[in-house]
């Protein structure tokens, strides 16, 4: 498949265009119960996150299962300490832009802290605005059993909704960090209550982060709510990364469960240097990069200028 390229400037397409769509065959859209059939069937769920329109549209071409506005952008993207501060607003306006660039995926936002912690009608109301304003098609919000009675509520006012358990980056001053989760008996009699609560609320699936894969093995097998894994072990039914960490966009170093597959942040470095060099030296824009006037308004300005110096003389 041959596309534009994705210049902002609006140039022609790529001379050396490759095709993004990695299966090559016409994908059919992923719903909620696609998700529920590919546990049955034991085929791996696939899910990244993505905060703006051409990273989501690069994810969603190369087949992905789930496009996920994680609240990690508040880290990724705007270079906050944390996804605490992180409001409403700013989630809204990156979910806005994904959503532009996604057709096939599955469209999944966070709601950010705060959001869903006062009161259910305000939960609720946030979770339709992110709906109507971003056309996202399921909410993610953080916390098991204590969150069940809420998220009925949402998945009653029609809104999809998928739970996280283990290790929730939004009670990391509670946790006093970013701790492996379930490691004791009672912590891991905690997840598994977790775990079968959202399975019984209906959420859409459960991301389980931070656990030991023995935990995250026996939730998977418990629960009929298909389960994707963040530092979670290969059980899962599905894996999501964070899109920064995989192309080494994140300036910490890199969890211990990070992979990556790319190294964007050289390939940045060394095209902007490079543009730098070539500015410097001049070698940036050559003739054929610059406009030209036409042919006559060249030699009507040839003359107007001529009769400019001759009257100068
Ligand atoms: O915000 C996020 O990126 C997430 C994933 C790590 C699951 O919630």
């Amino acid at each position: 498949m041959m596309r534009q390229a994705l210049s902002a400037g609006g140039g022609g397409a790529l001379e050396d265009t490759v095709s993004l769509t990695a299966i090559g065959e016409p994908r059919r859209k992923i719903t909620v119960a696609t998700l529920r059939e590919k546990k049955l069937l034991h085929q791996p769920i696939t899910c990244l996150t993505a905060y703006d329109y051409s990273s989501a549209r690069l994810v969603d071409e190369a087949a992905i299962d789930i496009v996920l506005v994680g609240d990690s952008l508040a880290q990724t993207m705007l270079g906050y300490e944390n996804t605490l501060s992180i409001t409403m607003d700013e989630m809204l306006h990156h979910a806005r832009a994904v959503r532009r660039g996604v057709k096939d995926a599955l469209l999944v936002v966070d709601m950010p802290y705060g959001s869903y912690h006062v009161g259910a009608d305000e939960a609720v109301r946030n979770a339709a605005k992110f709906v109507k304003e971003s056309g996202v098609e399921v909410v993610k919000l953080e916390g098991g059993e204590k969150r069940a009675e809420l998220i009925r509520r949402i998945i009653d006012a029609e809104i999809p909704v998928a739970g996280h358990i283990g290790l929730t980056p939004q009670s990391v001053n509670v946790m006093s960090g970013y701790k492996v989760q379930g490691k004791s008996l009672n912590g891991i009699e905690q997840l598994m209550r977790d775990a079968i609560a959202l399975d019984q609320a209906g959420v859409a699936f459960i991301v389980l982060e931070g656990i030991p894969r023995e935990v995250a093995a026996m939730i998977t097998a418990e629960v009929e709510t298909p389960t994707i894994g963040i530092g979670a072990g290969p059980e899962c039914d599905g894996q999501v990364l964070v899109f920064h960490d995989i192309m080494n966009l994140n300036f910490n170093g890199p969890a211990k469960f990070v992979r990556r597959y790319g190294n964007a942040a050289a390939l940045i470095t060394h095209a902007v240097q490079e543009f730098r060099a070539d500015v410097i030296s001049r070698q940036y824009p050559s003739d054929s990069e610059s406009y030209h006037l036409p042919k006559e308004t060249r030699a009507a300005l040839e003359t107007v200028m001529e009769r400019k110096r001759a009257m100068r003389r």
